[in-house]
């Protein structure tokens, strides 16, 4: 199924890895709750309007960006906007005002519901949804949250929302198989079911103890070879640019997970061709501190065909009848060998096709790697002591700066 091309010299050392198959535990009746709201919501609205930061939107973003069409998504399934991730008062204020122009729902989703930025861009859409469509607001908004603490499921409970549960053994980043991902991706017209599958799949696949067979602990062990050699940076490359999205959510889940107690691999992204032009000649040529891992999908649901021309002005009728896909292709190897021989080693994970099962099976095997990788820096990688650091000095700021605009 995924095939990882890599050099691991490291053996694995005498180390227990958490077992992580709790995170892909959607109950039958959490899922039929979630495809028929997800239902409703395509029915009655145009927009679904999800709310939320890091893990808490982000595995969503990456699969409905991957899945559906580059180009009018909404036709495929509702149109899925985000919110919460930022605090430009600009943004909120242009959002509203697209909002004005559509029927909307709103998932709002946060496992503590005390998040700086999803809570105060719930603040103003609830009383947007609440003057806007009055009573009817209890049934379009949608909360996810953890099933028994926070503000949130006080607000939600108060008011009569209908509430989906971030098990709470199961944290942001890696909450993409539980409601926090499910319903919007299901919103968004994409096959949960197979998405599922595709992560059942693979953690069969990856439960394996002999790392020949195993290539979440091939791809863990090879990072953490890298990191001992002395490497700081991955860089993680795709060649699709519907994947950006995934590279978000690989960034904070391998940033946020072992990123602490200063160690851990540096991860960045790349999309090519475009990076190629901008940030490849540092790749190829600048500080020897990163290698690169490829992710390449060998099967892409659209494709085209290269045209013949008479007078062959531009020089490309060697390319013609050729599919643009497979001239991507052979750039992918073109770069591997190039980057190869610059002094930036480069490990390729290669899926048969780009489809929700894969794309479960593929954000699966990441996730494991991610326990693994963590573990033998011997850090923990469920928790994130640094993103709270930041959070307790900002309130701090904003509660002094308010003490000074009421004086
Ligand atoms: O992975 C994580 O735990 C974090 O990125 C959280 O998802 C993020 O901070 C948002 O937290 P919450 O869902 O509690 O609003």
């Amino acid at each position: 199924m995924l095939k990882l091309q890599s050099h691991i010299h490291t053996q694995i050392k005498d180390i227990s890895f958490p077992n992580i198959s709790h995170y892909n535990q959607c109950s039958f009746e959490e899922l039929f709750d979630i495809e028929s709201i997800a239902k409703e919501i395509n029915q009655r609205a145009e927009v679904l309007l999800v709310i939320g930061v890091g893990g808490s939107f982000l595995g969503a973003r990456a699969v409905i960006d991957a899945l559906t069409p580059y180009f009018a998504p909404d036709e495929f399934g509702v149109e899925v906007i985000y919110a919460g991730q930022n605090m430009s008062g600009a943004y909120l204020h242009q959002l509203l005002k697209y909002l004005d122009k559509k029927e909307v729902y709103v998932n709002v989703v946060s496992k503590s519901g005390t998040t700086m930025e999803p809570a105060l861009a719930f603040r103003v859409v609830k009383q947007y949804m609440e003057k806007r469509y009055g009573d009817e607001s209890k049934q379009r908004i949608i909360v996810t949250t953890d099933a028994e603490r926070g503000v949130l499921k006080q607000i939600a409970d108060n008011e009569g929302y209908r509430r989906f549960v971030i098990p709470s053994e199961v944290g942001g980043r890696y909450s993409v198989f539980t409601a926090a991902g499910l319903l919007p991706i299901a919103a968004a017209g994409i096959d949960i079911q197979a998405f599922l599958n595709g992560a059942n799949h693979a953690e069969k696949d990856f439960e394996n103890d002999n790392i020949e067979h195993n290539a979440a602990y091939q791809y863990a062990l090879t990072r953490y070879e890298m990191y001992k050699k002395g490497y700081s940076v991955e860089l993680l490359a795709s060649f699709e640019p519907r994947l950006n999205k995934l590279h978000e959510w690989w960034k904070q889940l391998f940033g946020e997970s072992e990123g602490k107690e200063y160690k851990g691999l540096y991860p960045s992204t790349v999309n090519y061709s475009t990076d190629l032009h901008a940030i490849g000649q540092f790749i190829q040529e600048g500080s020897r501190i990163m290698f690169e891992t490829l992710i390449h999908f060998e099967e892409v649901e659209a494709d085209m065909e290269i045209p013949f021309t008479f007078d062959d002005m531009d020089g490309l009728n060697y390319l013609g009848g050729r599919s643009m896909n497979s001239i991507n292709a052979i750039s992918k190897d073109g770069v591997a060998l190039a980057h190869e021989e610059g002094g930036v080693p480069v490990v390729k994970i290669v899926m048969p096709k780009l489809d929700a099962f894969h794309v479960g099976y593929l954000m699966f095997f990441f996730m494991k790697a991610c326990v693994i990788s963590a573990s033998l820096l011997e850090v923990n990688p469920f928790d994130q002591p640094g993103v709270e650091a930041y959070k307790r000095k900002m309130v701090e700021l904003l509660k002094k700066d308010a003490v000074l605009v009421n004086e």
